[in-house]
């Protein structure tokens, strides 16, 4: 039987959880032998060569992770109007020879906070201003959600806040939380040489917040930690990368993917 060959591609990429997430879906409907999801370190000089083997190769699709989200757009045939607007592609479909480029990350941040919050009207507060963090100001902005930025550099922050009609504040600025409902963190604070750090003062928690860190590795970050200790409600980054997750196997497979069968996967690696 052909296969259908999807690969997610970054560097590094050795932690990704991906192949594990599709893989887990194929098998619980049965198209195991139809479709195969691995993993692909591509350095970013590498990356016009591997779309061309994508192209070559005629595989299905590529998830795109660090450093490619940007730099593979001017690769691409064609570019969705989420994607151009937020600037990123994190998932490339290959349809017929004709390479389209996607954005699901936006997904994955607004479909965590449904179970938990109408986004319409929401006070969120954003923290960081690189891509995952575009993502999170489109999704929740074109859902109704009142948003501001907070970032350690102004004049990104700023920027990034003026692209969609954010507020902006310095992220050493922020004394109170009382004016927001959800605590969302894209930087990479709290893991790798960052582990242990929280992005804002933990003791500005408070129990009525939503704090959602996008940090996955450790599931337990600092913020995490804190935010549980408060009593405040909390939104794994596995949610993220679950929700972001589900819309990409659509978009490779035309079927909606079996949600928990991936999440527990997710969840079961992610404790391994
Ligand atoms: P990505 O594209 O993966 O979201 P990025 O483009 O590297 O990541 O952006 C990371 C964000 O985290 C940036 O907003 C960065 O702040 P600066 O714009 O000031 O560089 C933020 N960030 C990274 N390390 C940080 C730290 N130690 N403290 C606070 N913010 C940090």
């Amino acid at each position: 039987m052909i296969q259908k060959i999807c690969l997610v591609i970054g560097d590094p990429i050795a932690q990704s959880l991906s192949p594990i997430m599709h893989s887990a879906g194929y098998k619980a409907l049965g198209i195991e032998k139809e479709f195969a999801f691995h993993a692909a370190r591509v350095p970013a000089e590498n990356l016009k060569q591997a779309i061309d083997g994508m192209r070559g190769l005629g595989l299905r699709g590529f998830a795109c992770t660090i450093p490619h989200k940007v730099a593979v757009i001017p690769l691409l045939d064609q570019i969705s109007e989420e994607a151009s607007k937020i600037g990123a592609v994190n998932t490339v479909v290959n349809e017929n020879g004709n390479l389209v480029g996607y954005n699901t990350d936006y997904l994955g941040i607004t479909k965590s906070i449904v179970p938990h919050a109408d986004l319409v009207g929401l006070k969120a507060l954003v923290l960081g201003a690189g891509g995952a963090s575009r993502a999170a100001c489109f999704g929740l902005t074109s859902s109704g959600a009142q948003v501001t930025v907070a970032n350690r550099s102004i004049e990104k922050g700023a920027r990034l806040a003026a692209d969609f009609g954010a507020n902006f504040i310095e992220i050493s600025a922020l004394k109170s939380l009382d004016q927001f409902d959800l605590i969302l963190n894209t930087t990479p604070v709290g893991m790798g040489n960052l582990l242990e750090q929280s992005p804002i003062n933990p003791a500005l928690l408070q129990p009525r917040h939503i704090v959602f860190d996008t940090v996955y590795r450790p599931k337990n970050t600092a913020l995490i930690s804190a935010a549980l200790k408060c009593g405040s409600k909390i939104i794994y980054g596995l949610d993220m990368l679950l929700h972001q997750g589900l819309k990409q196997f659509e978009l490779f497979t035309s079927i909606p993917g079996p949600e928990t069968v991936m999440r527990n996967a997710i969840y079961t690696a992610s404790e391994a």
